[in-house]
C-alpha cells in the first residue's frame, strides 16, 4: 500500500513550486499525497521566514504535530516529520534541539536529498542539511512528473545577491543562480505536455535571469527566454514573478509589446516612495527610475496592469517619507498591491538600525496605504465592467454551475455555465458584467470557440 505524504506550504510561490517537486521526489519512494496530516506517514512543513514571528509559528505547529504523533503511535502507526524551507535554513541544528519531534531539517537547496534523509530517519538518525549550493539540486531533480494542472509554476532563477537591508532571502536561499535555458525549456515542454496552458516563471529576482544558452556559448535574458517559450505549441499564457526594478531591461519591456502570450501584467515591488528610505533599504533605484520604468512599460503595452509590494515603518521612516509613498501610489495607479508593516528580521542590517518605528505608527500608516490601494483596485476592477476579456478557465466555480478562471490581468473571473468541465483548460472570451470583493463576474461572450494563442 502506498505511503501517505502531507506537505504544508507557507510563503511565496517558490515554496509552492518546491513543495510540488518534493512530492515528485517522494513519489519515487512510494509516497502519494494526502490532504490530511492525520492520515499521513510523512509530514513536511515547507516554511517561510520573510516576516513576523515565522520561527515561533513553526514551533507551535510542531507542538501540534507532537500530539498528532502520539495519537498515531497509540494507534500502532508511525509518523515521520521533516521541516524544510527558509525557517529550516535559518534555524538549522537549533530546530532539532528545540523540537525533538523533528526527524530531519532541510534547507531550500537540499530537497533532492529527501530519500537519503528518510532512510536515515528510518534508522532513527536525525539529519540537518543546510547546504546553500543550488546547482546540485536542479541537476538531481530531472524533469517534472506530469502535474496535469492548467496553470503551472516553473522556477528559473533562485537566490539573491541584492541584500536589501530588511530581507532574509539572501541568507535563506543563498546566492543568485539561473537554471540553464535547455533545462527550463525541457521542463516547460513537459508541463505543457501534461496539460499546462499557462506557465509562471519564478525567481526571487526573475528578471535578473541569465541562464546558460542552449549552445553553451553565452547566456539568455528573461526576455529572450520568453520569446522562445512562446514558440511552444499549446502554451497559451506566460507570466513571471517577482521582478526587481533594477533588472527591468528594454528587452523585457519590448517582450511585453511583442509577445502575445506574455500577459499584460507585471508585479514590480517598489517598497517605498521616498528616495531616502529606498537608499537605506539598499534598493539601488530612485522613485524617478521607477516612474520611468512604468512609463516605458505603458508605452510598450498600454493596458498593462501593474502591482507592487510596499513596506511601511522601515527604520527612520518619517511622516514625509510615508507621504511620499502615498504620492507615488497615486501617481502610478496600481491594479493591486501587497503592503506590509516592516518586520525586523534577525541578522539583517535594518533590524539593528536606529529609528525603529513604534507598532501603532506602523499600523496607522499601513491602514492609510491600504485604503488608497483598495480604492485603486476597485477602480481598476470596475474599469473592466463592460469589456470582453479572455479568461483561462482552471477550476469549477464556488457554486455548482459555475466555472472559475483568470483574466489577462490575473483577476479571478466567475461565469455561470452548464458544463464547467468543458471550459477548464480553455481560453474563452467573457463579457464582464460585475465586480465582487476581489473578483469579476461575467457571461460567456458569443461562441465557445477557443481564442487562438
Ligand atoms: N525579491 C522581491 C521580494 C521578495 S520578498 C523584491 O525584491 O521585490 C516579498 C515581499 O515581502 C517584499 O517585496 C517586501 O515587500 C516584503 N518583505 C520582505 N522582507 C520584509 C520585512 N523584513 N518586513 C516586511 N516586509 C518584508
Ligand atoms: Fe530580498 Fe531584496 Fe533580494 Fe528581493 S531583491 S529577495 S527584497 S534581498
Ligand atoms: Fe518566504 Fe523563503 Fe519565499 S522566506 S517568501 S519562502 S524565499
Amino acid at each position: 500500500m502506498a505511503k501517505k505524504l502531507f506537505i504544508k506550504t507557507y510563503g511565496c510561490q517558490m515554496n509552492v513550486y518546491d513543495s510540488a517537486r518534493m512530492a515528485d521526489v517522494l513519489a519515487g519512494e512510494g509516497y502519494e499525497a494526502t490532504d490530511s496530516a492525520a492520515d499521513a506517514d510523512l509530514v513536511l512543513l515547507n516554511t517561510c521566514h520573510i516576516r513576523e514571528k515565522a520561527a515561533e509559528k513553526v514551533y507551535s505547529e510542531l507542538g501540534r504535530l507532537r500530539e498528532l504523533r502520539a495519537e498515531v503511535q497509540a494507534a500502532g502507526r508511525e509518523l515521520t516529520i521533516g521541516v524544510g524551507g527558509c525557517v529550516a535554513q535559518a534555524e538549522g541544528e537549533e530546530m532539532v534541539r528545540r523540537a525533538p519531534v523533528v526527524d530531519f531539517v532541510f534547507g531550500p537547496q537540499t530537497y533532492h536529498r529527501l530519500p537519503h534523509m528518510l532512510a536515515r530517519a528510518g534508522r532513527g538518525e536525525k539529519t540537518v542539511e543546510t547546504d546553500l549550493a543550488t546547482e546540485p539540486k536542479f541537476e538531481a531533480l530531472g524533469t517534472v512528473a506530469a502535474a496535469g494542472k492548467v496553470t503551472a509554476f516553473l522556477s528559473v532563477q533562485e537566490g539573491c545577491d541584492k541584500f536589501c537591508t530588511f530581507c532574509v532571502v539572501p541568507y535563506t536561499r543563498g546566492a543568485e543562480y539561473s537554471r540553464p535555458v535547455a533545462e527550463v525549456l525541457a521542463e516547460a515542454r513537459a508541463l505543457v505536455a501534461s496539460g499546462a496552458r499557462e506557465i509562471t516563471l519564478l525567481g526571487q529576482n526573475v528578471n535578473g535571469y541569465h541562464g546558460a544558452s542552449p549552445d553553451g556559448a553565452g547566456s539568455w535574458t528573461l526576455g529572450r527566454l520568453i520569446r522562445d517559450l512562446a514558440g511552444i505549441d499549446g502554451l497559451a499564457r506566460i507570466r513571471f514573478t517577482t521582478s526587481h526594478p533594477r533588472d527591468m531591461d528594454d528587452d523585457l519591456i519590448a517582450a511585453h509589446r511583442d509577445v502575445p502570450q506574455l500577459m499584460p501584467y507585471l508585479h514590480l515591488p517598489v517598497q517605498s516612495g521616498s528616495d531616502r528610505i529606498l537608499a537605506a533599504m539598499n534598493r539601488r533605484y530612485t522613485t524617478r527610475d521607477f516612474l520611468s520604468i512604468v512609463e516605458r512599460l505603458r508605452a510598450a503595452r498600454p493596458d498593462i496592469a501593474l502591482t507592487s509590494d510596499f513596506i511601511v515603518g522601515f527604520p527612520g521612516e518619517t511622516d514625509d517619507d510615508f507621504e511620499a509613498t502615498l504620492a507615488l501610489v497615486r501617481d502610478v495607479r496600481f491594479a493591486a498591491a501587497f503592503s506590509f508593516k516592516y518586520s525586523p528580521r534577525p541578522g539583517t542590517p535594518a533590524a539593528a538600525a536606529d529609528g525603529q518605528i513604534p507598532e501603532e505608527v506602523k499600523a496607522a500608516r499601513l491602514a492609510r496605504l491600504q485604503d488608497v490601494i483598495n480604492e485603486q483596485m476597485r477602480t481598476f476592477n470596475e474599469s473592466c465592467v463592460g469589456r470582453t476579456l479572455d479568461v483561462l478557465f482552471d477550476k469549477p466555480g464556488r457554486r455548482a454551475g459555475q466555472a472559475g478562471g483568470r483574466s489577462p490581468y490575473l483577476q479571478p473571473v466567475h461565469v455561470d455555465c452548464d458544463d464547467a468541465g468543458a471550459l477548464i483548460g480553455k481560453v474563452v472570451p467573457v463579457r464582464i458584467t460585475g465586480t465582487g470583493q476581489n473578483s469579476l463576474s461575467g457571461t460567456l461572450a458569443g461562441a465557445r470557440a477557443e481564442v487562438p494563442a
